[in-house]
C-alpha cells in the first residue's frame, strides 16, 4: 500500500477501498503517513465526498485506532448528547444533571472551544475547583455515583481523530460532511454509549449555514450510530440567534444553574427539556417527566453532587471580568434580527474563546444579551453588556459587533423562528 495511489484514487473521484481506508488511517496514526499527504487526501474528500460504505469504514478505522469504553456494568442504561457548536451553546450544563435526575446515566466527553464557538470545559473550568481531567477509574466512579459526569476525552479514544481533527483545522478541510461525521462519531460509538443525541446547529453561528446541509450531516451520523448498534436521532436546532442571554464562560454557567433552578430564558429551557425527552426516550426510560424534575430541585442535587464530584464548589463565586462595556439600542422599534455568528466572534475576541488550542480563556468574559428577536426595545436602552479583564479588546469586539442586529419599526410583525427546526431518526 502506499499513500499517493490513496491520494490518487480519491482525487480522481474513486472510491478507497476497505484496506485503503484501514492502511492510511493506521499509518497516519503510527505517523507513517506525513501530515502533508493527509492534508491532500482530506481535501480530495472535502471535494469528492465519500459515499456511505467509504464513511462506516474511515470511522470503524478511526475507532479501532484506540481503546473503546465500556458501560455495562452500570445499573442504568447510558444516554450522551452532542452538539456540533453553536453560540451560547451551554445546554450540556443543565441537561446532563437533568438526565441523571431522570434516571439514566450520562457520559458527556466534551470539548474546549474553538474559534467563535464556546466549549463546555472552558465553562465548567470557571467554576474554582473544577477538573476536567479524569482517569477512567475516577469518570467511572462519578458516573456511577453521581449519574452524570461531564469530562475531557482521555488521549486513548480515537487517537487517529485527534491528530486529523488538528490537522483539518489548519488546512481548510474542518467542513466536509464525511470527516465531520466521522470525527463526531468515531468518539461517540468508541466511548460506548448505548444511546445518542445530536444536536445539529443551523444557522450562521453553526457550521451547517443551511438546513440541506445540517440535514445531509445529521443523516450521515444517524446511519454511523445506527449501523454500530447505539441508538442514535437527531435534531436539527436553530443557531441563527445565540442560545439564551449569555455567551461566555463563567456567563453562561449563571445562566445554566438559572434554568437548573427552575427559571433561566425560555429557549434554553425548552431545547434543554426537548433534549432531555429524546435522551431518556432513546436510553429507554418511559415515564421520567423533566419539567419536573427542573422544577422540584431533583436536576439541581444533581448537578451540585456532579460538580463536588470532580472537585468544583457549587456554591462558589462564579468569576467576574473587571470591565464592562454596555452597547445602547440606537433607536426604538422591533428587535428583529441578532446574529449568532457576530456575537459569537465578538464574545472570542473579549477573551472568552481562544485562537489556538493551546490559548488561556478568560473565564469572566463575554457578552450578556439583554434583549432577543421580538422584543421592543427604546433608543439608549442597554442591547447588550461586553465583559472583559482586558478593556483594549472592547473596540476590537465592537468591530465584530458592527451590522449584527437589526431594529425595526415599532409595530413591525415578527414571526419568531422555532428553535427545533426537525427531527431525523
Ligand atoms: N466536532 C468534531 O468533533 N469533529 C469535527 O470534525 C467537527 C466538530
Amino acid at each position: 500500500m502506499d499513500v499517493i495511489s490513496v491520494i490518487r484514487t480519491k482525487r480522481d473521484r474513486g472510491e478507497l477501498s476497505p484496506e485503503q481506508i484501514d492502511w492510511v488511517i493506521d499509518a497516519y496514526t503510527r505517523g507513517v503517513v506525513a501530515d502533508e499527504q493527509m492534508s491532500a487526501l482530506a481535501m480530495a474528500i472535502l471535494l469528492n465526498g465519500m459515499n456511505r460504505t467509504e464513511i462506516a469504514r474511515w470511522t470503524a478505522a478511526m475507532i479501532a485506532s484506540g481503546e473503546r469504553m465500556n458501560f455495562d456494568a452500570l445499573s442504568r442504561p447510558t444516554a450522551d448528547k452532542h452538539s456540533t457548536g453553536g453560540v451560547g451553546d451551554k445546554i450540556t450544563l443543565p441537561l446532563a444533571p437533568l438526565v441523571a435526575a431522570c434516571g439514566a446515566a450520562v457520559p458527556q466527553l466534551s470539548g474546549r472551544g474553538l474559534g467563535h464557538t464556546g466549549g463546555t470545559l472552558d465553562k465548567l473550568e470557571s467554576i474554582p475547583g473544577w477538573r476536567a481531567l479524569l482517569s477512567n477509574e475516577e469518570m467511572m466512579h462519578v458516573l456511577d455515583t453521581t449519574g452524570a459526569v461531564i469530562c475531557a476525552a482521555g488521549d486513548g479514544l480515537a487517537p487517529a481523530d485527534k491528530k486529523l481533527y488538528a490537522l483539518r483545522d489548519v488546512t481548510g478541510t474542518v467542513e466536509a460532511i464525511p470527516l465531520i461525521a466521522s470525527s463526531i462519531m468515531s468518539k461517540k460509538i468508541a466511548e460506548g454509549t448505548g444511546s445518542l443525541v445530536l444536536d445539529v446547529k443551523v444557522g450562521t453561528g453553526a457550521f451547517m449555514k443551511n438546513i440541506e446541509d445540517a440535514r445531509e450531516l445529521a443523516r450521515t451520523m444517524v446511519g454511523l450510530g445506527t449501523d454500530s448498534g447505539v441508538k442514535t436521532v437527531a435534531l436539527l436546532t436553530d443557531m441563527s440567534t445565540p442560545l439564551g442571554l449569555t455567551a461566555g464562560n463563567a456567563l453562561e454557567v449563571r445562566e445554566s444553574v438559572e434554568v437548573l433552578a427552575g427559571g433561566g430564558p425560555a429557549d434554553v429551557v425548552e431545547l434543554t427539556i426537548a433534549l432531555a425527552k429524546e435522551m431518556l426516550d432513546a436510553a429507554g426510560i418511559k415515564d421520567a417527566d423533566p419539567a419536573k424534575a427542573l422544577a422540584d430541585g431533583s436536576a439541581m442535587d444533581h448537578w451540585r453532587r456532579m460538580i463536588a464530584a470532580q472537585g468544583g464548589d457549587p456554591d462558589a463565586a462564579l468569576p467576574v471580568a473587571r470591565e464592562q462595556h454596555v452597547v445602547t439600542a440606537p433607536e426604538s422599534g422591533v428587535l428583529t434580527r441578532l446574529d449568532a455568528y457576530g456575537v459569537g466572534v465578538g464574545a472570542w475576541r473579549l477573551g472568552a474563546g481562544r485562537a489556538r488550542k493551546e490559548d488561556p480563556v478568560q473565564a469572566g468574559a463575554g457578552i450578556e444579551l439583554h434583549a432577543k428577536p421580538g422584543d421592543t426595545v427604546t433608543a439608549g436602552q442597554p442591547l447588550m453588556t461586553l465583559h472583559t479583564d482586558t478593556p483594549e479588546k472592547f473596540e476590537y469586539a465592537l468591530g465584530a459587533l458592527e451590522g449584527t442586529y437589526d431594529i425595526a419599526p415599532a409595530g413591525t410583525a415578527f414571526s419568531a423562528t422555532p428553535i427545533v427546526l426537525d427531527r431525523i431518526a
